[in-house]
């Protein structure tokens, strides 16, 4: 069975990203996938301290906090789907720490700069971004928050099969229907994809 993990990186329970995340979910539920929502806010958890130690324990163990109840539901997903708020033209901070602390699924060379490689890519495992922001304007407002994400995902070995700015949203519940049903076809059609394949162990 395809394993979605859907992520919101909002301070505010209930708020935009949370409502996007829930709807992307639902589309892949539909699709047959097993799907969980966890929002970073309700996890005790530091960004990443450079500890390195992960380099030879190929896990992180120099934070014992709670990432450490994240890491096994990354393992297991086949399909990510994150959600931010645009903060300062840029992801959360809860974001940011959350995937500074995926340093630790890379594999590294000794010689610097070093060359590096995911223990999660080759896995066909795949992935949803989207980023909400108040201003109106791509550049104004959500500026680098879907990058700051795709970028790192990708990686980490993960396809990012679509990405959904949606731009013009302040308050809780701001979010257009048409934009909730996109949502839930874009969360349809990651099930889809991952269903057609081998899934990850
Ligand atoms: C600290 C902070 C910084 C923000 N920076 C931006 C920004 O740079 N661009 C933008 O379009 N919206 C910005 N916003 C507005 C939020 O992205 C917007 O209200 C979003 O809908 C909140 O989503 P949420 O309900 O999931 O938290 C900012 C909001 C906060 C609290």
């Amino acid at each position: 069975m395809t394993r979605i993990l859907g992520i919101s990186g909002s301070p505010r329970k209930g708020g935009n990203s949370d409502t996007l995340l829930k709807h992307i979910l639902a589309g892949a539920k539909r699709t047959g996938a097993i799907t969980e929502a966890i929002h970073l806010r309700d996890y005790q958890f530091l960004g990443c301290i450079g500890c390195e130690k992960c380099r030879k324990a190929k896990k992180c163990i120099g934070l014992q906090d709670g990432m450490q109840l994240i890491y096994p539901k990354i393992k297991k997903a086949g399909g990510i789907v994150l959600t931010n708020p645009t903060h300062n033209h840029n992801v959360t901070a809860w974001m940011k720490a959350f995937i500074d602390r995926l340093y630790c699924y890379y594999n590294f060379s000794e010689e610097r700069p070093g060359s590096w490689s995911s223990r999660l890519a080759g896995q066909n495992r795949k992935a949803i971004i989207a980023s909400i922001g108040e201003q109106n304007s791509y550049e104004e407002g959500i500026g680098f928050a879907l990058e700051a994400m795709r970028i790192p995902i990708k990686d980490l070995g993960f396809e990012v099969i679509a990405e959904l700015p949606v731009l013009g949203v302040f308050g809780k519940g701001g979010i257009g229907k048409d934009v909730l049903q996109q949502a839930e076809v874009l969360g349809s059609e990651l099930a889809k994809q991952l269903g057609s394949a081998r899934s990850v162990a």
